[in-house]
């Protein structure tokens, strides 16, 4: 894994825009793997800068969620179909077509086969790019999740609804879905290229047992270590526990 560490979330978020743009000018169709949540926030806001300043086309950019809670439609304030519009897609020239979320609103079997037909229609994804959990979680696969798996429905784990709800506003805990469907492991190591984001000390340890523990189906980040070209960008605080050997 290559391992960036930056001073702060500015430089994360600079670093991680600069990235993804790289790989769009680099081809005339990029598909993306994009997440949701806190910390991506950042980039984003540098990509619809990019983009507004006339530095950046979406025009050849094919979007796929990471992940979506089961049971909230995609004009749910929560949603991250949602999250993903306000962020970015509203902001940039993504043709409305070449946006995908998993489709919640069928039965569960059925939409994680549809999203992995759908990735695999257009050639797989070029870049995905993630947060962490504080449990070492990509995407919504909790600890334990095989390896192997593909886009599933995932119970999720109290902690991980516990740090949802204090983290995305919802108003009470009982509002956190329980299920969600997730990009497996797999889906996400097919892709060419992987970024993974973290910031600040929480995510510390989660980083260090990705980065520089066993590689392990209990931490699921850890797998990224197998990957072929993985970048982690990491603040000084993210980076905190990392052995000064091997970061
Ligand atoms: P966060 O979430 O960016 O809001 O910290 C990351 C994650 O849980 O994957």
């Amino acid at each position: 894994m290559n391992v960036i560490i930056v001073p702060d979330y500015e430089q994360m978020s600079l670093h991680a825009a600069a990235l993804v743009a790289g790989e769009i000018r680099s081809r005339s169709r990029t598909v993306l793997g994009l997440p949701t949540g806190n910390t991506p926030k950042g980039m984003y806001w540098e990509l619809v800068r990019m983009h507004q300043a006339g530095e950046l086309d979406f025009a050849g950019v094919v979007t796929f969620n990471i992940d979506e809670y089961w049971g909230l439609p995609p004009d749910h304030p929560m949603s991250f179909a949602y999250y993903l519009r306000t962020h970015l897609l509203q902001h940039v020239n993504v043709a409305p077509e070449n946006a995908h979320w998993p489709d919640v609103g069928q039965d569960p079997a059925a939409a994680c086969q549809a999203y992995e037909d759908q990735i695999r229609a257009v050639g797989g994804l070029d870049l995905a790019v993630l947060g962490i959990g504080h449990n070492g979680h990509i995407g919504f696969n909790e600890p334990g999740t095989a390896f192997d798996s593909v886009t599933h429905l995932v119970r999720l784990a109290q902690e991980t609804r516990l740090a949802n709800y204090r983290g995305y506003g919802f108003k009470d805990l009982a509002d956190v879905p329980e299920y969600a469907i997730t990009m497996g492991i797999q889906t996400i190591m097919a892709a060419r290229r992987v970024l993974l984001l973290a910031s600040g000390r929480a995510k510390a340890a989660a980083v260090a047992r990705a980065v520089q523990g066993p590689v392990t189906e209990a931490v699921p980040a850890s797998i990224l270590q197998r990957h072929p070209d993985a970048t982690l960008i990491v603040d000084e605080a993210a980076a905190f526990a990392l052995h000064a050997s091997s970061a």
